[in-house]
């Protein structure tokens, strides 16, 4: 069940020259609910009445911390809030990766990194072997990399120039990671792990939605399961407005914010 509470800022800090990293003092009682891939609704600023989706990148026992770039006037005005400033949290919602398989691929690209490792620390918090690959812009948005490598078992970074790690998009580790699953002896398309060799991880990817699509078709290619993190504008947060209606492969329309944001790539209509 989802909690409203004026949570005091306990941390705001720049973690590149756009985003901002704020840690929330929430209580226990919103922290205790969390599973990763949620997000909170914000309100940021009295005078704008819609709140602002942002998802949870870690959690503690009394705490919350979102990772988020300024866009507009809301994420601009959250950028100003102070330690001990207050802001009206509503959270958490929305249903988030499911990590019941024992080998984890968390895959983010840009601003989608963040809630990854919340996942990745919560996998590997559970006992999953967990790998991570991230994309980047360039060098100047890298964030979070450190984090990642403490919980991963193994963590590659690529960037549009490549200033920082590769150059190239994230979908190529993907792939070359799926790859290297393969036997050695089998298509690696069709090898499904066969002479011993660990099974296939199952993917779970944030980012843009080109990042996507194009991964899911990666991930379908070699028969490898895939959940994907979706973002709509956003009115209520909570199922009851419209707003955040997106399309689905066999014909209905879902609720981003009540349905997901996470569905399993082959629920949803890449086309659309
Ligand atoms: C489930 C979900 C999780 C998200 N997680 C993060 C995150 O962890 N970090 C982060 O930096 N951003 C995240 N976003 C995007 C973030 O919500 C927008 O950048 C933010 O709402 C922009 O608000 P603004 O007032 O600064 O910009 P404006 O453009 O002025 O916003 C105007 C209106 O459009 C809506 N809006 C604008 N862009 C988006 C967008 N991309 N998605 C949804 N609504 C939008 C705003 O909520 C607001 O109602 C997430 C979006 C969703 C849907
Ligand atoms: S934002 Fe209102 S239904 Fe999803």
């Amino acid at each position: 069940m989802p909690i409203q509470a004026e949570c005091t800022v306990a941390e705001l800090v720049r973690l590149n020259e756009f985003a901002y990293s704020m840690t929330l003092e929430t209580g226990e009682a919103m922290a205790a609910q969390v599973s990763c891939g949620q997000f909170v609704h914000l309100k940021c600023g009295g005078e704008r009445l819609l709140r602002r989706p942002i998802s949870v990148c870690q959690w503690g026992e009394n705490t919350l911390r979102v990772v988020f770039e300024v866009r507009g006037a809301g994420t601009a005005w959250l950028s100003r809030r102070k330690p001990g400033d207050r802001v009206d949290v509503l959270g958490p919602l929305g249903r988030g990766f499911d990590l019941s398989g024992r080998r984890l691929l968390v895959v983010g690209g840009g601003i989608g990194v963040p809630p990854m490792l919340g996942c990745a620390q919560e996998a590997a918090r559970l006992g999953k072997e967990v790998h991570a690959v991230l994309g980047f812009r360039d060098e100047g948005r890298r964030m979070l990399t450190g984090d990642f490598i403490d919980c991963c078992r193994s963590l590659n970074v690529i960037s549009d120039d490549g200033s920082t790690g590769r150059k190239g998009f994230v979908t190529e580790l993907v792939e070359e990671f799926l790859q290297a699953q393969a036997c050695g002896t089998c298509d690696p398309v069709l090898c499904t792990g066969c002479s011993g060799r660990p099974a296939p991880p199952e993917v779970l990817a944030c980012g843009p939605k080109a990042m996507l699509r194009a991964v899911a078709q990666v991930c379908q290619t070699y028969g490898v399961g895939c959940q994907v993190s979706l973002e709509e504008r956003m009115g209520c947060g909570v199922g009851a407005c419209l707003v955040c209606a997106c399309d689905m492969a066999d014909g209905r329309r879902k609720h981003v914010c009540k349905d997901g944001p996470v569905f399993r790539a082959e629920e949803v209509s890449w086309d659309a």
